[in-house]
């Protein structure tokens, strides 16, 4: 029997007790936003449980991690207290445990529905970078621009290829996006031309969230990688492909990624996801020393993006892929990130790259489900598109299947505003 909440929790719930994702909400426009966790239609708001004295274990005893706006200094104490902060709130969760649910006062000011909460951006992220590290995607977009011949860069195989994103313009789920403007052109040889991106595109990405940053100069080993990522959010990495077709040589991408970045509100810890370890295939080339792990893991959880499109209100499914189709782990990407001596710190985003699958329902982005527009998509109710219009909705959701229960990511949405 798996454990179960006094909070009611539906069966199809992405949150239930085994899960208690971790994220920042205000309970009304005007409260300073506070760290909580969810469980089925609720959040729990931690600051009301760490003033009850409710966290009395000795990494979150003495620490004012749960009365920040955001969850960086709680992600900077690392995997003991996150471990300590899971095992308390599964505690007082629980349903045969009384000091939280039969204390009508206290749970009324803990537990507040989510539907009448403002979720907000759960970290304040310092630094975003960007890997490529799924090998169909890779190899998709090599076929489409450098030829079948040989689609894939000898360097692929060797590195976790990646560039720094753009921190400041990430936002949280539900935040509309503004079309980009900028410059494109018909070819690499033709001129260009200044307008509204013509291109708009989703990324079907996910993200690793820091804890404990490193020194700048001391590199992270492969074997404690996983001691410095607190969890993983669904991310959509919007690109504007004309705008990044024209600026992307020599520098790589720059203003046709920059406008905007989805990510979910709530962060689903590694703890979490543990059940759900899949062992990716051997790497051949086999990989430096540096990024050599012992058991390589990924994780298997169904990514799932479908389309409102304006105007509609019913969604289609476009996708239907894995977060266990990438290559590189994300250990292997925070090593690699820091095999240099660069710094990551608390709060750092690093983003998987376009998770696409092997088959042809399972890429994931716009550019390869159409072929760069040639082959446009059918949506339901007699629908096509090739890029994406304005007022189109894309939601991203994520989920692994327990035994009985759902551990899930909730959902990943924004819709496109017009240029101004
Ligand atoms: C309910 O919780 C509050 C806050 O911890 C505490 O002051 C109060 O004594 C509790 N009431 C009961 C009946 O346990
Ligand atoms: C589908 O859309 C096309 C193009 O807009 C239109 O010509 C066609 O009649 C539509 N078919 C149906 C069954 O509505």
């Amino acid at each position: 029997m798996p454990i179960t909440s006094f909070v009611e929790v539906q069966p199809d719930s992405h949150f239930p007790i085994q899960n208690l994702p971790f994220g920042v909400f205000k309970p009304q426009p005007e409260s300073e936003p506070r760290p909580a966790v969810a469980i089925g239609e609720f959040v729990v708001d931690l600051s009301v449980l760490a003033d009850a004295g409710l966290f009395g274990g000795p990494y979150l005893r003495n620490t004012d991690c749960f009365h920040q706006p955001n969850l960086n200094k709680f992600l900077g104490l690392g995997r003991p207290a996150w471990k300590e902060a899971r095992a308390t709130l599964q505690k007082l969760l629980s349903a045969d445990e009384s000091t939280l649910r039969d204390n009508a006062s206290l749970k009324q000011k803990a537990l507040l529905p989510s539907s009448k909460v403002q979720l907000l951006l759960p970290i304040a992220i310092g630094d975003y970078t960007d890997f490529f590290a799924s090998q169909h995607h890779a190899r998709n977009c090599g076929v489409m621009f450098r030829g079948p011949e040989n689609p894939i860069n000898l360097n692929w195989f060797h590195i976790p290829i990646a560039y720094h994103g753009r921190a400041s313009s990430i936002v949280v789920s539900g935040t509309d996006v503004i079309r980009p403007r900028g410059q494109a052109s018909q070819s690499p040889k033709s001129p260009p031309y200044f307008g509204p991106s013509n291109k708009l595109d989703f990324e079907l990405e996910m993200a690793a969230v820091v804890g404990p940053g490193n020194e700048l100069g001391k590199p992270i080993d492969i074997s404690e990688a996983a001691d410095h990522i607190f969890g993983l959010v669904l991310m959509n990495d919007w690109s504007a492909r004309d705008i990044q077709a024209w600026e992307y040589v020599p520098l790589g991408p720059f203003l046709g990624k920059s406008f905007s970045t989805t990510i979910s509100p709530w962060i689903v810890t590694l703890d979490a996801l543990e059940p759900f370890i899949s062992h990716p295939a051997e790497q051949i080339p086999p990989p430096f020393p540096y990024l050599t792990e012992k058991e390589p893991k990924h994780y298997d959880i169904s990514l799932q993006v479908s389309i409102v499109p304006s105007g509609e209100q019913h969604e289609s499914v476009v996708t239907r892929s894995n977060f266990k189709h990438l290559y590189w782990t994300i250990t292997q990407q925070l090593a690699h990130h820091t095999v240099n001596g660069c710094n990551l710190r608390p709060g750092d985003l690093l983003g998987t790259g376009t998770i696409s699958g092997p088959e042809a329902d399972s890429l994931g982005c716009l550019l390869e489900l159409t072929w760069n527009g040639q082959k446009p998509l059918s949506l339901d109710g007699n629908i096509s598109r090739t890029f994406l219009l304005d007022g189109d909705e894309v939601i991203f959701t994520g989920c692994c299947k327990g035994d009985g229960y759902i551990i899930g990511f909730g959902k990943c949405s924004g819709k496109i505003l017009p240029s101004p």
